[in-house]
């Protein structure tokens, strides 16, 4: 499978998030962006890394901070511990390495708060080690590209993974591979509504084609039933209702529905109206929340589906939506989820 990796490296270069500390091969500042990232996701992070790295731009100025000072720009970020780390890794550098960044991966590894994520990224990162990082984000999109159903939170399972990763490392650019891999994982192998329809890997992702996508990857804590968070958008205009199709290998696989939002835990209405996919359907226009209607549990034989339907009115339709719509006299003639059944039993299309 190692063609993969033009391919990741197309979509990286095309796709690829501009990055600050992309800019550099500056260890410290690879490092620091890497231990906020580990707190909290890039669009938080970036504020973060840039106030510190103007505060201290080289990592003797970080050393020769007072934790009071350091603790205080953290501030918001939780988990102090890590900033605490941060502040001894700066003073050993320079107690015991004269203030040079480390370059041996174990001496990077030695540092306080560095685990094997950490010195695998830097060492790539900075120096270019064929040594490739393990996350979330890598974990999911080898989970997804394998099909592979071993749990990664268990020793032997992320022994596997680590393996993987470094057999499929591109070891000229190890630093660009897991970068890519994790802009991947971050902006097309989502989580959930992973955008496999547009996706370059589609035809050799072995979840897509056995249909288990939204299975993986596995965790051992997870109990073998999953929990879904579908927030149905019933959107009327003019005698007309929104209606597509499903086209994605997962539950109800052909069969129609109202355009859904999903999300990876309880939503409230406002976060969904702020999303690009909401606004994309239903423009900055003038539609109006008619109705909330949360729909009982829906148990499936290894998901829980917790649905909501918004019933929207609107008095004119994007193009998006446009697309999507048909007669409303006539949603009945198209086959439904069971879930969707129940609802327009009651309440209408
Ligand atoms: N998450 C943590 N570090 C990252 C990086 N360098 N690029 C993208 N996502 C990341």
């Amino acid at each position: 499978m190692d063609s993969m990796i033009p391919i990741l490296f197309e979509w990286y270069a095309r796709n690829g998030r501009d990055l600050p500390w992309r800019r550099t091969r500056d260890p410290y500042r690879i490092w620091l962006s890497e231990v906020i990232l580990q707190q909290t996701r890039v669009a938080q992070g970036t504020g973060y890394y840039l106030r510190f790295t103007e505060r201290f731009p080289d990592v003797g100025a970080l050393a020769a901070a007072s934790e009071d000072e350091v603790l205080k720009l953290w501030q918001g970020l939780g988990y102090y511990s890590r900033a605490r780390n941060l502040h001894a890794a700066a003073r050993e550098i320079v107690g015991r390495f004269g203030g040079e960044f480390p370059s041996a991966p174990d001496a990077i590894r030695s540092l306080p708060g560095v685990g094997d994520y950490t010195a695998a990224a830097v060492a790539s990162m900075a120096f270019g080690a064929p040594t490739a990082v393990l996350d979330g984000n890598v974990f999911r999109v080898l989970a997804r590209l394998f099909d592979l159903d071993a749990p990664i939170d268990t020793g032997a399972g992320r022994r596997l993974f680590a393996e993987l990763a470094q057999s499929l490392l591109d070891a000229e650019r190890p630093g660009e591979f897991n970068q890519a891999m994790m802009d991947f994982g971050a902006l097309q192998c989502t989580p959930v509504q992973p955008r496999c329809g547009e996706c370059p890997l589609a035809g050799r992702c072995r979840a897509l084609a056995a249909g288990t996508v939204a299975e993986r990857p596995v965790k051992r804590g997870r109990t073998k039933v999953r929990d879904r968070w579908f927030h149905y958008l019933h959107v009327t205009c003019d005698g007309r209702t929104l209606l597509r199709r499903r086209e994605e290998r997962d539950i109800w696989q052909g069969l129609y529905e109202f355009p859904l939002l999903e999300t990876e835990g309880p939503a409230d209405f406002a976060a969904l109206a702020a999303s690009p996919a909401f606004r994309d359907l239903l423009g900055d226009g003038e539609w109006q929340l008619v109705a909330t209607v949360p729909m009982p549990r829906h148990q499936l034989s290894h998901q829980t589906v917790h649905a909501t339907v918004y019933r929207i009115r609107t008095p004119l339709l994007t193009a998006s939506a446009e697309a999507l719509a048909v007669d409303a006299s006539a949603v009945g003639d198209y086959a439904v989820p069971r879930l969707l059944e129940r609802y327009l039993l009651q309440y209408g299309s």
